[in-house]
């Protein structure tokens, strides 16, 4: 299959957030990246409701909303109904994963698990078949603009062996620090789908550098 490149909102100039998801729009981009923070999960606060049904009424393409929130499993209808096309949740804030997932899926959505630097992939092996993504998350989450962390391909080894074993259709998606310098090689080591905030909109050629990271 061909890599996904889903453009990160959290990097976007909020004071023209129209202008900007038109940007995306008229890109070779697949999804738009919807980060919301609770300043509890990780030690930033990003946006919520509001700014993603603004994204929403702008955007020609689907929404990939990443939960960095406590308790996902009480928000997750809202945000189904917001029109997101994936949610995903965290596996560190998930005590009950399966149900989350199930939940997510009767909604509607394409159920996904996202993992932190320090969290294992082998801790998927009992879920992986129900899930439609898996996000390795390349830096610490919170912020955008961090440094991309090298264990990231060991990691996405180790999801790509789970992924033929078990669940050959699963999407592997990548989020932080990623750019035109490993992009190619992420997807070489089994990314599907790449996240990118800072290296599209501080670029003085969004398009071009999407289309750059949509080449690998
Ligand atoms: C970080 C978020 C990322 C972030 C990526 O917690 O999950 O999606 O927007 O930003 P960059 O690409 O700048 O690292
Ligand atoms: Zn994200």
């Amino acid at each position: 299959m061909n890599h996904l490149v889903a453009p990160s909102i959290l990097a976007a100039d909020f004071a023209n957030l129209q202008r900007d998801v038109e940007l995306i729009n008229k890109s070779e981009g697949d999804w738009f990246h919807v980060d919301i923070m609770d300043g509890r999960f990780v030690p930033n606060i990003s946006f919520g409701f509001p700014v993603m049904k603004a994204v929403k009424k702008h955007a020609t393409k689907p929404l990939d909303v990443h939960l960095m929130i406590v308790e996902p499993e009480k928000y997750i209808k809202d945000f189904a109904e917001a029109g997101a096309y994936s949610i995903t949740v965290h596996y560190e804030i998930s005590p009950n994963l399966h149900r989350t997932v199930q939940a997510i899926k009767e909604l509607g959505c394409k159920a996904c698990v996202a993992l932190n630097p320090h969290t294992p992939v082998a801790l998927l092996e009992d879920i992986i078949l129900d899930l439609d993504m898996v996000l390795i998350m390349s830096v610490n989450p919170g912020f955008g603009g961090q440094k991309f962390i090298q264990n990231t391909y060991k990691k996405l080894a180790d999801i790509k062996a789970l992924k033929r074993r078990y669940n050959p259709e699963l999407l592997i998606e990548v989020d932080g620090g990623v750019d035109a310098t490993n992009a190619a090689k992420l997807i070489e080591a089994g990314a599907d789908v790449l996240v990118a905030g800072n290296s599209v909109f501080s670029a003085t050629d969004p398009l071009a550098t999407i289309a750059q990271l949509k080449q690998g």
